[in-house]
This record gives C-alpha cells, sequence and structure tokens, in this order.
C-alpha cells in the first residue's frame, strides 16, 4: 500500500504516468465517472482550506465514490485530546482512502505508519504540499506543454511557504529549470531548499525586487505571505504587502508567461490583473480536480480501461 506525503514519492517516470492518467481524465471524463463505486475517502482537515478539501471531495465524487469528514480540530476529537495516531487508526475502519491536512509538520507521516488505507498529506504545518505540486505540475505541462526548459520566479513568502518548498523539490529533478527567488529579505527561502538544488546542480538567485526579473520569466509562482505561521502580528503587517502584481508590473513579462498562484490570494495579485490571459490560477484549480482524481485511482490502484 502506498501513500503520498512528499512530490518525491513518485519517481518522475510514475509521476509522467499520473499526469497522462489526468489529462486523459480531463479529456474523457464518463470514462471514470464509477471507478470508485462503493469506495469512500476520508478528509481529516485540522487547519483550515477551501480549495484542497473541496477538491479532494469534487474529485472522489467525479470518481462515483462517497466522501466524509471534517474540517477543523475543533469539529473532531482532537479537541477531546485524541492523537493522530488513534484518529487515523479509527477512520482506517470506516474509509479506503484519505486526505490528512495538520499544522503540524510529519503529523501525516505518523499517521501514515499505523494506518491501513492510503493517507495523502494534503499540507503540513510549513513542510510539505505535495497535491497543490501535482495540481503545479499538471498545469505547466499542460500549458507550457513542458517540464524544464524554463525559467521560473517564485515570488512571495518563500520561507514559510509550503507550495514553494514541495514544488521547488519537484522542479528539482528536471532539466534546465532556472529558480529566480523574489522574496524581502526575512521571507528567504530556506537553506535546505538551496542544498537541494545545489546537488541537482540547477542554478538560482535570489532577488527582492519582481520587476528586475520580470522580462525573463516563463513562469512566475505567486505566493501569499502566511500569516498563521508569523510569531508575531507586527512582522506580518510590515510585509504582507511587499509585493502586489498589477497589469503596470505584467507590462514588463513576456507574451507568453504564465502566472500561478497556489490560491487563496490576499493581495498579493491585483484583480485587474484576472482577465489577462496569462493569468492561470483559476485554471489551476481545475486541474487540482484532475490529478487528485488520478491520484486516487493510483492509491486504490484501480485500472480503467
Ligand atoms: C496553499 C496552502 O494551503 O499551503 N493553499 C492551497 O492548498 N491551495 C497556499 C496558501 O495557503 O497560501
Amino acid at each position: 500500500m502506498r501513500h503520498l506525503m512528499s512530490p518525491l514519492d513518485f519517481s518522475v517516470e510514475e509521476l509522467d504516468e499520473l499526469l497522462a492518467l489526468a489529462h486523459d481524465i480531463e479529456l474523457h471524463p464518463e470514462k471514470y465517472a464509477h471507478a470508485c463505486e462503493g469506495k469512500k475517502l476520508a478528509t481529516l482537515f485540522y487547519e483550515p482550506s477551501t480549495r484542497t478539501r473541496l477538491s479532494f471531495e469534487a474529485a472522489m465524487l467525479n470518481l462515483g465514490g462517497n466522501i466524509f469528514g471534517f474540517s477543523s480540530a475543533a469539529s473532531s476529537s482532537a479537541a477531546k485530546g485524541e492523537s493522530v495516531s488513534d484518529t487515523i487508526r479509527m477512520i482506517s475502519c470506516y474509509a479506503d482512502i484519505c486526505a490528512m491536512r495538520h499544522p503540524k509538520e510529519g503529523a501525516p507521516m505518523v499517521a501514515s505508519r499505523v494506518s491501513s488505507i492510503p493517507v495523502i498529506n494534503a499540507g503540513d504545518g510549513g513542510h510539505q504540499h505535495p497535491t497543490q505540486t501535482l495540481t503545479d505540475l499538471l498545469t505547466i505541462h499542460s500549458l507550457k506543454g513542458r517540464l524544464g526548459n524554463f525559467t521560473i520566479g517564485l515570488c512571495g513568502d518563500l520561507k514559510f511557504g509550503r507550495t514553494v518548498h514541495s514544488l521547488v523539490r519537484a522542479l528539482a529533478r528536471y532539466k534546465n529549470v532556472n529558480f529566480i527567488f523574489i522574496s524581502p529579505e526575512e521571507l528567504r527561502i530556506p537553506d535546505y531548499m538551496k542544498e537541494v538544488l545545489d546537488e541537482n546542480g540547477l542554478p538560482y538567485r535570489e532577488v527582492e525586487r519582481i520587476e528586475d526579473v520580470m522580462p525573463e520569466l516563463d513562469i512566475l509562482y505567486m505566493t501569499r505571505v502566511q500569516r498563521e505561521r508569523f510569531f508575531n502580528e507586527e512582522d506580518y503587517v510590515r510585509l504582507k504587502d511587499f509585493y502586489i502584481l498589477n497589469k503596470k508590473k505584467m507590462t514588463l513579462a513576456k507574451k507568453d508567461m504564465i502566472v500561478m498562484h497556489p490560491l487563496p490570494r490576499v493581495n498579493e495579485i491585483s484583480v485587474e490583473v484576472d482577465s489577462d490571459p496569462r493569468a492561470v490560477y483559476f485554471k489551476q484549480v481545475q486541474y487540482g480536480v484532475y490529478v487528485r482524481m488520478a491520484l486516487i485511482l493510483t492509491l486504490l490502484e484501480v485500472k480503467v480501461c
């Protein structure tokens, strides 16, 4: 039985297969409409979520399966002091697969060790968010036609943003990816992430101003400042509006650059950018459903001919 804790749990070849399956689902959704009939997905969310939880639920419903779960720690027995290990032992009796989000780094991993059903990490603290990465890879592959040979600018909260940490690890396995990290001093990418790139011989630069690098980018990956991971409100307030992508800054970009964002957006992308054809963050949401459908089929070992 397989779990998904990190995007690296799949080899590059397995990822290619998963993305191909997601693409087939996009083209022929009817083929998959009953693939998970009689199966149940549990969503165990100890931290807020809109997209990730609902896209997992939409994915399982699109496959003809059933869903149940909780959307906050307060509404589960965690509020009474139940451990993640005990909860998952019990959920294993109710469901066939589960997706877990938790504020503590490593909590889904702890769950996977005692679980008798596949556990999917749906975000653990500032650590990893592998299913957002699968979404991002499918978006890049579908819209740019390749996973490699591009310059990607990752902008915003690179210190606490788990989507960035997962995506950088995943992209580090492809060829000719040039990383530009755009952040204020306080929110720079952690050293252990730079080591991943050094080990893979991939080039990167760190800059503070988005305007300085905009013309070079094939992909701009914007992120929100992660308020919930700050120790004090003052620092958050000082940094929250450091970057605001607007129409004026978009004039500096290539005609075929794409702007991605894992969402939720706060102020970092002005709504006036939404109508720019290069803004693909809402398309990304749709890709997230296809790729989660592909993931559920893969982990449940359901084959559709
Ligand atoms: C991200 C997350 O939860 O890390 N959201 C998501 O799952 N799409 C990004 C964020 O919260 O900023």
